[in-house]
């Protein structure tokens, strides 16, 4: 698989084509992504404390514009430990809830929050790369991921919004959150210590998804900015 062009075709990107200025904008990433499962596994038993502290309104809101509705078939990728993916499935308790992760440690962080919530066995749970997904075309009417975009390389994150394209039906919804660019000086000073190489967790930087997904065919592109603890987070939603 092409990592150099969503096109798959692997000639170099022209300056002027579409991604050259969300390039621009974000930082390449220090840790080589092959690093980074072992790095949440390391994690995963302390990364609630983190999560609640500076992403728990992010959840909230992915959470309100992922709109759940019954019986449908949700499929949430780099799922960590769980909180979310317990949410989808309370929100959905007729449909098909699926999440994929690919660090052993969080899976097992969800997988005890699965059984603590009597959901094991009603959520399908896999490890899984999000670059290659184990799913069918059109197999989702809603796909999750938070917090997955801003680890990647750049050339990685057109590959996995492609992928999640593919796995969502016409007109289906994807809902993201992840880091981004602070619109306050004071929200980016994360962004600032990690040019410093001083790694929050592993490669979380700002990000832009909109002009990506705009690039890739995705349509009713909307963002929210917010921000906790002075970590910038953006909410967007896209459909297929
Ligand atoms: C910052 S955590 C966010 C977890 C969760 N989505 C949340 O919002 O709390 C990022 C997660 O992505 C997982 N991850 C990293 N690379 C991945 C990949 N290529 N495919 C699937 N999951 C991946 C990590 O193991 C980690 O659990």
């Amino acid at each position: 698989m092409s990592r150099d062009r969503p096109d798959g075709t692997g000639r170099p990107r022209p300056p002027d084509s579409p991604g050259a200025t969300w390039r621009s904008q974000i930082l390449e990433v220090h840790t080589p992504p092959e690093s980074v499962p072992a790095i949440y596994s390391r994690i995963a038993p302390v990364y609630e404390f983190w999560a609640r502290l500076a992403e728990s309104k992010a959840r909230r809101a992915v959470l309100a514009r992922s709109r759940v509705r019954d019986g449908e078939a949700v499929l949430e990728v780099a799922t960590g430990t769980g909180v979310q993916l317990v949410a989808l499935a309370r929100a959905n308790p007729s449909g098909q809830v699926v999440g994929v992760e690919l660090a052993d440690g969080m899976l097992a962080q969800t997988r005890r929050r699965l059984r603590s919530g009597g959901l094991s066995g009603r959520v399908a749970l896999e490890r899984a790369d999000a670059r290659i997904l184990p799913f069918a075309d059109t197999s989702f009417d809603l796909v999750v991921c938070c917090y997955l975009l801003d680890l990647l390389p750049r050339d990685d994150i057109p590959v996995v919004l492609s992928e999640l394209k593919r796995v969502l039906r016409p007109g289906g919804r994807l809902v993201l959150a992840d880091m981004t660019i602070g619109e306050r000086a004071t929200h980016r000073l994360w962004d600032a210590l990690y040019q410093r190489g001083i790694v929050l967790t592993a490669n979380c930087r700002g990000v832009l998804a909109a002009p990506v997904l705009e690039d890739l065919g995705y349509h009713s592109v909307e963002r929210e900015y917010l921000s906790q603890m002075l970590f910038p987070t953006e909410v967007v939603v896209a459909r297929r």
